[in-house]
């Protein structure tokens, strides 16, 4: 199935209610903690589509000592990281990338998680992280395989979303059409000059996930 673009920015506010109530705990970006070292240091982390930060209580566990700069273009969305986080060794910035007042060679860990499939040109993501990443960061991209067609996204958002607020599962079915698949994400490192070490994981029958982890 050719890509399908999804609305970009999460401004609606029944969508970012029931994103921030489903991912309250986690949600599927908790995935991306898998990928992620962990460290005693004071890191400066960036975290490019923060969205409401529902998994920074782990994220801080795995962080003791750094500092996370989260960005999102979402002004409702970064209410809801603000509640959620308290602020806490955070500073949330609504920024639309590709921003160029963003901070050029400053960040030891660049992640993003379930920010690509959004974006209607994948490069503002990966440019965004050659700018802000220090010579040497790490970075980590987490996001969704595109599904085969529109029946097995619905099949999917059906086995998976049961409880779920009706505007989540269609935001959901609108998300595993408008994701890449692996062979586009493999095109745009290249593109971008980017090496990484790409891991693909089924999640649910017929979905998968993809963890992208490079340095610059
Ligand atoms: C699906 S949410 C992911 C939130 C969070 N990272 C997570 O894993 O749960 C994607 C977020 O990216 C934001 N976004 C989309 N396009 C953006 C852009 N060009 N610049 C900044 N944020 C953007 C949306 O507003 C939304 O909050």
């Amino acid at each position: 199935m050719a890509r399908i673009l999804e609305v970009e920015v999460m401004n609606d506010p029944a969508s970012v209610d029931a994103y921030t109530a489903v991912t309250s705990t986690g949600g599927l970006g908790i995935k991306i903690s898998t990928k992620l070292a962990g460290s005693v240091e004071s890191l400066q982390i960036a975290d490019i589509g923060c969205g409401n930060c529902g998994y920074y209580s782990y994220l801080n566990t795995l962080y003791p000592n750094s500092f996370f700069t989260a960005y999102d273009a979402s002004s409702l969305m970064l209410e809801k990281a603000a509640k959620t986080t308290g602020l806490h060794r955070i500073k949330l910035v609504n920024s639309y990338i590709p921003d160029s007042t963003l901070p050029n060679n400053n960040f030891d860990l660049v992640i993003s998680s379930l920010l690509l499939h959004q974006l209607p040109d994948h490069s503002a993501l990966w440019q965004t992280i050659k700018q802000i990443g220090k010579t040497g960061a790490k970075f980590v991209v987490f996001d969704l395989l595109r599904v085969e067609d529109s029946n097995e996204a619905w099949a999917v958002v059906n086995e998976t979303t049961e409880q779920a607020p009706d505007v989540f599962k269609k935001d959901f079915f609108n998300s595993l059409r408008a994701a890449f698949t692996l062979e586009e994400i493999q095109q745009q490192l290249l593109e971008a000059g980017l090496v990484a070490t790409i891991e693909t994981q089924e999640i649910y029958p017929n979905c998968s996930v993809i963890y992208i982890t490079g340095t610059l």
